[in-house]
């Protein structure tokens, strides 16, 4: 994918463990337009390539803003954005994508748990610029663990914005039953946060009855995956008849690459959708986090950076 050469424009911390990063073309020229719940890739250094979640408004042209939380147990771009980006630096990024967006509808309910606000913030921005009808709720660990305090008390989103944190009293946390114990088929959810905020929010409003359609969310990170069962299996190119080999251990992407059929991808976890490609015959064994289960349950299109093969042959629409 065409790259962007960017200046860090502003580094800033914004709460315990979390910077920010405010990034703009090196010319000063308007960067591409992006809509509410976009993500881009940010090259930190050879060979290292993260997404992160864009969390300023999607009126702003001329800079995209990112925030990071320190993590030294990811893999490795949390820390090297902490430690070794510095103000001034150049860097390249992509063109924002976007699988997490907005619909229209009379009312929506965000809920972000820690960093997983960046996404939801931007939304936030957005539903206030247009004067729609919604609510935040943002879970952290602390009020010095919470980045964006100032921003939303400043832009006229602290009304509809309710903090929790896990240090503070019972009855400032989030019950998702209050919130989410009546459903309405008027109202969208949109939730993105660690794992264990997720499952939480996400099975309240699948017990409550809430329309899977009228749910959105954003996850991080790959699920965990116990891939030693894994086998190898076929993937017949559509355009060229060829038949490929996809051993255990290896990704179809990376395998593809080999044969010189080249896939687009930029997680390689199957959370961000890039690689997501039209399936023609057999049965994919899905292991990715940006599909619904009703596009799943379809087998139409899967995402060859992660998921498999439950049948002996993929025919690709490639
Ligand atoms: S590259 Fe991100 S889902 Fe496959």
């Amino acid at each position: 994918m065409k790259t962007i050469a960017v200046r860090i424009a502003r580094k800033r911390q914004e709460a315990e463990g979390i910077v920010s990063l405010e990034i703009g073309r090196i010319d000063g020229a308007p960067l591409p337009p992006f809509a509410a719940g976009s993500h881009i890739d940010v090259h930190i250094r050879p060979g290292l390539m993260r997404q992160y979640s864009l969390y300023n408004d999607p009126g702003e042209h001329r800079n995209y803003r990112i925030a990071v939380v320190r993590d030294p147990a990811s893999r490795g771009g949390s820390v090297a954005i902490h430690d070794e980006l510095r103000e001034g630096d150049l860097i390249e990024i992509s063109e924002p994508r976007n699988h997490f967006p907005l619909v229209r509808a009379r009312r929506s309910l965000l809920f972000a748990g820690g960093i997983g606000v960046t996404p939801l913030l931007c939304m936030a921005q957005r539903l206030s610029r247009i004067h729609a009808d919604f609510e935040m709720h943002y879970c952290t660990r602390s009020p010095e663990r919470t980045a964006f305090q100032e921003l939303i008390a400043g832009t006229g989103l602290a009304a509809s914005v309710h903090y929790h944190f896990d240090n503070g009293d019972e009855r400032q946390l989030l019950d998702v039953r209050e919130v989410l114990g009546d459903p309405d088929d008027s109202t969208h959810l949109y939730v993105c946060g660690p794992d264990g905020f997720m499952a939480h929010v996400l099975q309240a409003a699948r017990t409550y009855g809430w329309l899977p359609q009228n749910i959105h969310y954003e996850y991080f990170g790959a699920q965990p995956m116990d891939t030693s069962g894994d086998t190898a299996f076929d993937v017949v190119i559509a355009s060229s008849g060829e038949t490929v080999r996809i051993p255990a251990g290896k990704s179809v992407v990376e395998i593809l690459r080999q044969h010189d059929v080249d896939i687009e991808a930029s997680c390689q976890q199957g959370v961000c959708g890039t690689c997501v490609t039209r399936v023609l015959e057999g049965e994919p064994e899905h292991r990715d986090r940006v599909l619904t289960s009703e596009q799943k349950a379809k087998n139409d299109q899967f995402t060859p950076c992660c998921s498999r093969s439950k049948s002996p042959v993929l025919v690709l629409d490639l």
